[in-house]
Parts: structure tokens; C-alpha cells; sequence
């Protein structure tokens, strides 16, 4: 079966698993992505730059506005059956598992002033979960877009950036950016998005490895993180007390020429908590314009810099992203790094077509040798953002 017959099948399956849950079939059904972030990691809070893509696995939400408040909610993954909640009566706090995702989504768009009424929804997704891909806000992406068509919202694709991260802060707890909702949402077949998260402001960028005869590998580490925990958060708190120190609005003010000064004005994990923001920045605007210039090929040695920075300045990397990453470069990836928050979570691994199962043998048995869960390895490629399918 090719891929769109695939896809088809799925969005067919679907809306007959719907209509036999609900009664009836549903209104339409909308498709968002997850994504993998290139490069710029943890810039996007400091209004900075990153340069993520979607991915070609996504999830997909079947639809029905209902005449009362109640919400349905079913997934076809998982083992929280069927829920069930109030439109009229949501609160940030006791939503567990799954289902804060979109009903994070109703709650920051009543909170925005529209009036989402009941509904019935059926979640597909193929996002792999709990892998610093962004199957949250691939859920929450899929969920905004159908609620802004069939209320009539008019949300502007910047609106629905801030709203699910509204919905992501507030409701589901979790200190997070904008970087995945604007992959999600913007995201285009054969393109990295460039975005500037200070004015939203985004650039298309060619990202074409197939045609440069690589691969773009994930090596899914099974580790699993949550930004709710506290890492992600205390991160972002050094950045705030950088920047305040700096007296600087935010980090993206800062330049590397700044940061000698810099150094002696912060204590020294503050200053490499700041130099890490700093120089990833300045390596995001490098690897647009390597990109531009030279083709995917020539960006390796920045990906190995951004990792180095984030294990060693950052210090969100983990024994097993380090393994899988330092495995990769040794066995013929170009370029490598840990992608997504850290302390767990996927590496990317820019390989040549021809070193591509010399790889994946390798991580796999290097995590083998060290007692570890077999890592789950696979490519992406850049595809469409948040879209109607049926
Ligand atoms: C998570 C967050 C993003 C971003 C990255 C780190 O994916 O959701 O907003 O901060 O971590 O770059």
C-alpha cells in the first residue's frame, strides 16, 4: 500500500470506529504532526531562534460538535477508555492522562473568549508517545484546528501557536515554548521551519536530505521525560535570572561577543546555563545559511556543537542520549544530537544513505552491550503541518 492509500485507509477506519462509539459520523476529521527539532534547543522561551520540522507521523482527530457542554473523548491507544467532562466546567489541575491535551485546548480557547460547545472525539495518533516528539502538541495542534473551523474562531495560526501554549502552561503544568505548536501548525512537505519565537516571524528552509543522499535518523531512547518535572523548569529559571542579571529582556539580546563580559557578571552555572542560549542561537542562523548555501551535508558539525553545548553547558543530555549520539558519529553519521527537552527522549542522526544500517546496528548493539532497552530507530522526513484530511 502506498502511503496516501495508507493514510486513506486509516481516516476510513476511523470514521466508522466513530460512528460506531458515537452514533453518528463525524463532522470531519483534522491531522497534526510531531516533530523534530534540528537544531536550537531551549532558545525558544529566551525569544530566540529554532529551526524544528514535522514529521511525517501524526495524530488525527475525528470530530462531532455536540447541541450540549458534554465533552466525549476516546482514543484508540492507551487504556483510559471512554471520558467524559463538562465544557462549561473545566479547571487546570486534577486532568489526568491523555485527554488534558484537548481539554486543555477548550478551557484556553474559552479563555480567549470563544465558545466551544460539547463534542464527540475519536484520537488516532501515530506519534509515538513519551519520545521527545511532540505528541502532545501534535494532539492539541490536531484538536485547535478543528475546534477553530467548526466554531467559526477565525484564530490566525499565531493565535493558536499562543493558545495551545496557553493550554500546555496553565492547564496541563507543563513551562514549555512555542517551537512545537509552530512545527505542528506551520509546518511544510520538504521544509524545516525557521521561526524567530520573539515576533513569530517564519522562513521556510529547504530540507531535502534524500536529494543530498542522506538520512535524517531518530533514535528513539526509550527514556522517558516530562517537561511537568522539574529540569525543564529549572532551566528556564537560570535563563530568566541570566537575563535579569544581563539586564536584558530576554537571552536573544545577548550576542557571543557578549558573553566574556558576561562571565563575570553571572556565577558559573548561570554563565553556562547563558552560554549555551547564546551560542546555540548563533549556531541556528549559521545552519539556516549553511543550508541555504551548501545543502543539509554541511550542517554535521553544527549539530555535534549543539549536542557538546547541551551535555556539557546545559546539561539536559543522559547517559543514553550520549550513547546513541557518540555511537551514531562513530558508525558514519555525519552529525548528531540529542533533539527535543532532554533528560530523555529521541537523538537525530544525519547519516549518508549508505552508512544508514551500519548505524542502527551499531546503537543497537551498543545499547545492548550497556543493559539497555532496545532503542527504537527510524527516519522522518519533513512533511505537511496541521491540515483538514476528511
Ligand atoms: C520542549 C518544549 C519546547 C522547547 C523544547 C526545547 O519540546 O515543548 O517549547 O523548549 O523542549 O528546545
Amino acid at each position: 500500500m502506498n502511503t496516501t492509500t495508507r493514510a486513506d485507509a486509516q481516516t476510513g477506519a476511523q470514521a466508522d470506529r466513530f460512528k460506531a462509539t458515537f452514533g453518528a459520523a463525524p463532522h470531519g476529521v483534522w491531522a497534526a504532526p510531531g516533530r523534530v527539532n534540528l537544531i536550537g534547543e531551549h532558545t525558544d522561551y529566551n525569544e530566540g531562534f529554532v529551526l524544528p520540522f514535522a514529521i511525517d507521523k501524526r495524530a488525527r482527530t475525528a470530530v462531532r460538535l455536540r447541541s450540549d457542554s458534554t465533552i466525549r473523548l476516546l482514543s484508540t491507544f492507551g487504556d483510559q477508555g471512554l471520558a467524559e467532562a463538562d465544557a462549561a466546567a473545566l479547571t487546570p489541575g486534577p486532568v489526568k492522562g491523555w485527554v488534558k491535551y484537548p481539554l486543555g485546548v477548550v478551557w484556553a480557547l474559552q479563555q480567549h473568549g470563544v465558545e466551544v460547545p460539547g463534542f464527540d472525539l475519536l484520537l488516532d495518533s501515530d506519534v509515538p508517545l513519551g519520545a521527545g516528539l511532540s505528541s502532545s502538541h501534535a494532539i492539541e495542534c490536531a484538536v485547535i484546528t478543528a475546534l477553530n473551523e467548526l466554531t467559526g474562531a477565525g484564530l490566525s495560526v499565531e493565535e493558536m501557536v499562543r493558545l495551545t501554549q496557553h493550554a500546555e502552561n496553565a492547564f496541563v503544568g507543563a513551562p514549555t515554548g512555542i517551537m512545537d505548536q509552530s512545527a505542528s501548525l506551520r509546518g511544510a512537505r520538504g521544509h524545516a521551519v525557521f521561526l524567530d519565537c520573539r515576533d513569530q516571524a517564519v522562513e521556510l528552509v529547504p530540507f531535502e536530505a534524500q536529494e543530498a543522499g542522506l538520512v535524517l535518523l531518530v533514535i528513539d531512547t526509550k527514556v522517558s521525560h516530562s517537561h511537568a518535572d522539574g529540569g525543564y523548569a529549572s532551566r528556564r529559571a537560570s535563563c530568566e535570572l541570566g537575563a535579569q542579571v544581563l539586564g536584558v529582556k530576554a537571552l536573544r539580546d545577548v550576542a557571543v561577543a557578549d558573553l566574556d563580559e558576561a562571565s563575570g557578571l553571572l556565577d558559573e552555572l548561570t554563565f553556562r546555563r547563558v552560554r549555551h542560549i547564546v551560542t546555540e542561537n548563533d549556531r541556528v542562523r549559521q545552519a539556516v545559511d549553511t543550508l541555504r548555501a551548501q545543502g543539509p551535508a554541511h550542517i554535521g558539525s553544527l549539530l555535534d556543537a549543539s549536542h557538546a553545548s547541551m551535555r556539557d553547558d546545559f546539561e539536559i543530555s543522559c547517559p543514553e542520549l550520549d550513547l546513541a549520539v557518540d555511537t551514531a558519529r562513530a558508525h558514519g553519521a555525519i552529525g548528531a544530537r540529542m533533539t527535543g527537552g532532554g533528560f530523555g527522549g529521541s537523538a537525530i542522526a544525519l547519516t549518508p544513505v549508505a552508512q544508514e544500517q551500519q548505524v542502527r546496528d551499531a546503537v543497537v548493539h551498543a545499547f545492548a552491550e550497556a543493559g539497555l532497552t532496545r532503542p527504537d530507530i527510524f527516519t522522518v522526513t519533513p512533511a505537511a503541518g496541521a491540515e483538514r484530511i476528511s
